[in-house]
C-alpha cells in the first residue's frame, strides 16, 4: 500500500486532484468520509475538474464534470444528471492508516489501466 494524501490536507466539503505514475484521480471529503475516484468522466473519459482541485458544483454537494456539466453523487459516484446519467465514476479502494489515505500501488503500475 502507498500513502496518497494526509487526510488533514483535505478540508471538509472540498476535493483534491492527485496523481501517481501519471494516473490521475481525486479525493473528496464529505461528512468526514473520504471518497476516491479516477479522474475520468464516464461520458467521454475526460478529466473532470475545471481548474485545479475544483471537482465540485457551486454548493459542494455534487461532483461536476466541467466538460458537459454531468453531476455525480459524492458517496457512490453515480451520475444523476447529464449525458452519462446512470453511469458511475470509478471508485478507488482505500483505507485510512494513521491519518494517511492508503491505496494499493498495483493500481498505479504501468499498463494496468484499460
Ligand atoms: S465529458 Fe463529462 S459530461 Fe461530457
Amino acid at each position: 500500500m502507498i500513502a496518497v494524501l494526509n487526510i488533514d490536507e483535505l478540508a471538509e466539503g472540498t476535493a483534491k486532484g492527485l496523481e501517481v505514475n501519471n494516473l490521475y484521480f481525486f479525493a473528496v471529503k464529505k461528512d468526514d468520509q473520504v471518497y476516491l475516484y479516477w479522474n475520468r468522466c464516464p461520458h467521454l473519459g475526460t478529466p473532470l475538474e475545471w481548474e485545479e482541485d475544483r471537482f465540485l458544483d457551486a454548493d459542494g454537494a455534487l461532483i461536476q464534470c466541467s466538460t458537459h456539466g454531468a453531476l455525480f453523487q459524492i458517496e457512490d459516484g453515480l451520475c444523476l444528471l447529464g449525458p452519462c446519467r446512470g453511469k458511475s465514476l470509478q471508485p478507488i479502494p482505500h483505507h485510512l492508516d494513521n491519518g494517511l489515505i492508503m491505496v494499493d500501488e498495483k493500481l498505479f503500475a504501468p499498463n494496468t489501466q484499460t
